[in-house]
């Protein structure tokens, strides 16, 4: 997984994140679900916990998995006494034991890996899953993407920093090559890379 998963990451993405946004982004997935508690619910790349959380608020059992242990700490602080939600660092190809009535994967957390693992994975997941069950995947789309691609892009998180991204994408391994520019309002700057497989609606069917 990219060290681009890091603070400085969640620092600049926090802002869009609101609360309000996760509670929304959760009633969606249980009104298309229509799934009651105390169901189990698996979020794989579940990052600081936040839609975690947001089902355990709920009433749903859930286990949140990650490799990030700066994230999965916040996650553990952020989960209120009483909840039903346990923080697992794992590589989400290899989940803990058990089965779920809806796995979650949101916001852009799967398709790290190469195409054989990334699908590897994907089987995984769906062998935890009962007849019945839901997997959600929320993905960067591929197709939209591809229609107006943007090789560099640069938006402002925040007063103090900038980021910028020069983006290619291979239409053939349908693979998005990003290399991300912090700069801050001081001069700090740091500097990342991540390779994300974009998938179309079709190939995701
Ligand atoms: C874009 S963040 C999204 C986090 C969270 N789902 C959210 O919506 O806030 C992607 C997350 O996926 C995690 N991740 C990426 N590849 C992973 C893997 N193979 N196993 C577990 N976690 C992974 C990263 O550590 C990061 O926390």
């Amino acid at each position: 997984v990219s060290n681009y998963f890091g603070q400085e990451y969640l620092a600049a993405i926090e802002g869009i994140l609101t609360p309000e946004r996760t509670a929304q982004e959760v009633a969606f997935i249980l009104e298309q679900t229509r799934l009651a508690p105390p169901a189990l619910v698996g979020d794989f790349g579940c990052g600081h916990g936040r839609h975690a959380i947001e089902f355990a608020r709920r009433g749903f059992v859930v286990v949140g998995v990650d490799v990030n242990d700066e994230y999965l700490r916040l996650a553990r602080a952020a989960a209120a006494q009483g909840l039903s939600v346990d923080f697992v660092k794992s590589d989400y190809a290899n989940p803990p034991a058990g089965q779920f009535d809806l796995i979650v994967s949101l916001f852009g957390s799967f398709g790290f890996s190469d195409d054989a693992s990334n699908a590897r994975a994907l089987g995984v997941w769906c062998g935890r899953i009962p007849p019945g069950g839901w997997l959600v995947l929320e993905l960067w789309n591929r197709d939209m993407i591809a229609a107006d691609f943007q090789p560099r892009r640069v938006w402002r998180p925040s007063e103090q920093l900038e980021v910028e991204e020069r983006r290619r994408f291979d239409a053939v391994s349908n693979r998005l090559g990003i290399h991300y520019i912090y700069t801050y309002e001081d001069g700090r700057r740091a500097e990342y890379d991540i390779e994300v497989r974009l998938y179309g609606a079709a190939e995701i069917q």
